[in-house]
């Protein structure tokens, strides 16, 4: 494949080239989940096509890959009514049941006939439905009570597994139903981001996928990298495949990303598959899965079979149970966050349950208590999938002796006034200056990826503000190496260690700066693009126009920078940290931006064939990645030879994606 873009002889040539090869990525990644470019070069590629389409309007496109955000605010959700309804399949959990199910569909096939199954994984995400005429994406909708759901098509655009144009050969009419889901990687971020913005994490991948794509805004959409696999149809009108496994190859023809699936011809074979799958393979696929489905593969089977009211007598989810315990809510505490809102957290009888001890459990907020009907000594059931946050599903008995649980009426940090914002959930404490706030804020200002200032942690920070040292993060700068002295934690040795990192944080680039600010719904991604466009004083005075021109800014998000530059708080903040010597350079372009690996970690465990260790890593570097010892969730990609063990384990629970030799051979040059 080409690399990167030769400069073409016409703007209308060099367009094309650029649109085919951005749309070449986008297969790569999510279709062969084998990219060849690191992000840096994609992004370079769009902005060169972006440049080149406002300088030429009359060559605009608008399926070009640079229009997949519209810019503007998305469809208001009108109702769709599918092409035919989106039913659901029915669940098992047990052997007997599946096997009940494999005799049924025997006895209503015709004598001699036996089915062959696919077996898919039952993706843990939300379904939609995908509209192509001619070719064309012209909506999207999701499955709403499967009868009628609601057009997402704005925020189904910036889905980049999701083409919008599909290949000559593309049936006239198709109605394509799939899985949207998030990769547990991407959760991961997201919740980062969501938490250093001073909001609430989602509470599992599924939920943070529905709600990014019930987005009012495309771009935030657009950031949360959803997925998309495809795993059955509504309509196929021209040419319409004869099984689901030729169904399947025809939509990888066409360039959508569909779900793997394995065949068996009997159904012992499949419950073996479904005992293996679970530790052996669930977790290399870096998403969240909840069991299989199991599907006659042949149509005209399919048919003969037909649908119960609710579900396809075809199709079957065999559902791994998730892992749950109980225990008893001993009291509800509430936890201040950066922007002040109000969070309850359930603390539990300390209990076991998917590998980790469970003490306290987030309640999210005080709708969610009311939902769940619960009272502090209430026995609860908790569950916890995979890598996510452990949440409570349901009381189970209420307790003998039970306290309701209510918004407090002051902070418990600074006891000033508890406030419920008009129109939103969140409880909020009213105390700009309330301590706990303030301490949230400097360890997101002091954090790696804003202003990167180790021994600013937890405790120093609570030391710092218990003792009015520090009153906003610009305060930092402002610490001698007496008022340290003065605190438990530091010794000589440690309080000049501190003020160096403190020294040497100055002169950090304008993206962590921009981090660190809290600037609600900026985070390390979009502070990165911004600090591309802008310098800070570009950035202070940018309309909100000027803002959503940059790629990833939508609406919402351009109007909560303006707002922040615009509040008297947020001006005297950055005035202060300049005073104070934070100089704020632009990032520099990295030095190996169009390199292959650049950005991108490896990690290398078990025997390989063709390379030693060394040699792996040194590809790596000469490639502008980096290759490191152990996996963390920085790890872009685990390469697993022969024999890989603790780390492939690793790999799979933090849902980074796991290479084999022959993959990693692929992505190189
Ligand atoms: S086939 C008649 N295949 O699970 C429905 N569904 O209860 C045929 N799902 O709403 C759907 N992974 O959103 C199918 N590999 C898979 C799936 C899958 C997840 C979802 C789907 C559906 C629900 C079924």
């Amino acid at each position: 494949m080409r690399r990167s873009s030769k400069p073409a002889n016409s703007p209308a040539a060099e367009i094309a080239a650029l649109r085919a090869e951005l749309r070449e990525h986008d297969r790569r990644y999510y279709l062969l989940d084998a990219p060849t470019v690191a992000d840096a070069e994609y992004d370079r590629l769009m902005a060169r096509l972006k440049a080149l389409e406002e300088a030429h309007p009359e060559l605009a496109d608008p399926d070009s890959p640079s229009r997949r955000v519209s810019g503007g605010v998305s469809t208001d959700f009108k109702p769709v009514k599918h092409a035919a309804p989106m039913l659901s399949l029915d669940n098992a959990y047990e052997e007997a049941e599946v096997r009940a199910w494999d005799e049924r569909v025997r006895k209503n096939l015709p004598p001699g006939q036996s089915p062959v199954y696919l077996v898919e994984p039952k993706i843990d995400g939300l379904s939609c439905a995908l509209s192509y005429e001619d070719g064309a994406l012209v909506r999207a909708a999701t499955r709403g009570d499967g009868e009628t759901g609601e057009e997402v098509t704005a925020n189904a655009r910036t889905i980049r597994a999701i083409p919008l144009r599909l290949p000559a050969g593309a049936p006239e009419r198709l109605e394509l139903r799939g899985e949207v889901y998030m990769t547990l990687a991407d959760f991961e971020t997201v919740n980062e981001g969501e938490t250093r913005a001073g909001r609430e994490p989602f509470v599992n991948p599924r939920n943070c996928a529905a709600g990014s794509l019930r987005q009012k805004d495309p771009a935030v959409t657009a950031q949360r990298r959803l997925r998309f696999l495809a795993h059955s149809y509504g309509v196929w009108q021209g040419g319409e495949p004869a099984s689901h496994h030729e169904f399947l190859a025809r939509c990888r023809d066409l360039g959508l990303p569909a779900s793997r699936a394995e065949r068996f011809t009997g159904i012992d074979a499949v419950i073996g598959y479904f005992s293996r799958f679970k530790d052996l393979e669930m977790p290399r696929l870096g998403f969240a899965v909840d069991g299989l489905v199991i599907k006659v593969d042949d149509f005209a089977q399919q048919r003969r079979l037909g649908f119960t009211a609710r579900s396809p007598r075809w199709g079957l989810a065999f559902k791994y149970p998730a892992q749950q315990a109980t225990s008893t809510v001993e009291r509800v505490a509430f936890s201040v966050g950066r922007t002040g809102t109000v969070t309850p957290v359930a603390k539990v009888t300390p209990v076991f349950c998917a590998g980790v001890t469970i003490s306290s459990v987030t309640l999210h907020n005080f709708e969610e208590i009311e939902r769940l009907g619960l009272k502090a000594g209430d026995r609860v059931l908790i569950e916890r999938a995979g890598e996510v946050i452990p949440k409570i599903v349901k009381v189970v008995e209420k307790g003998k002796k039970r306290t309701a649980v209510l918004p407090p009426k002051r902070c418990p940090d600074c006891g000033s006034p508890v406030v419920k914002e008009e129109g939103r959930v969140a409880y909020r404490c009213d105390n700009p200056s309330c301590p706990a706030q303030l301490r949230r804020t400097l360890e997101h200002f002091a954090s790696r990826p804003a202003m990167d200032i180790a021994g600013l942690g937890d405790s120093a920070v609570d030391q710092l503000v218990a003792r009015g040292l520090v009153k906003d993060a610009a305060g930092v700068y402002a610490l001698t190496k007496e008022q340290l002295l003065g605190l438990e934690l530091f010794a000589d040795k440690k309080a000049e260690n501190l003020l160096a990192q403190i020294e040497a944080s100055k002169s950090r680039p304008l993206d962590r700066v921009l981090n660190a600010l809290g600037i609600r719904q900026v985070g390390e991604k979009t502070a990165e693009t911004l600090a591309e466009r802008f310098d800070m004083d570009g950035l202070m005075d940018a309309s909100p126009e000027d803002l959503q021109s940059v790629s990833d800014v939508g609406p919402i998000v351009a109007e909560s920078i303006v707002s922040f530059f615009a509040s008297q708080g947020g001006k005297d903040l950055v005035a202060r940290l300049r005073r104070a010597g934070v100089t704020m350079p632009r990032p520099e372009k990295k030095a190996a931006a169009g390199a292959p690996f650049a950005g991108k970690t490896f990690v290398f465990t078990g025997e390989l064939k063709s390379f030693t260790r060394e040699e792996a890593e040194e590809t790596v570097k000469s490639l502008g990645g980096k290759a490191s010892g152990s996996v963390s969730s920085k790890t872009s990609y685990v390469v697993a030879g022969e024999a890989a063990g603790s780390k492939l384990r690793k790999a799979a629970g933090l849902g980074v994606t796991v290479l084999t030799e022959e993959q990693f051979k692929e992505l190189l040059p």
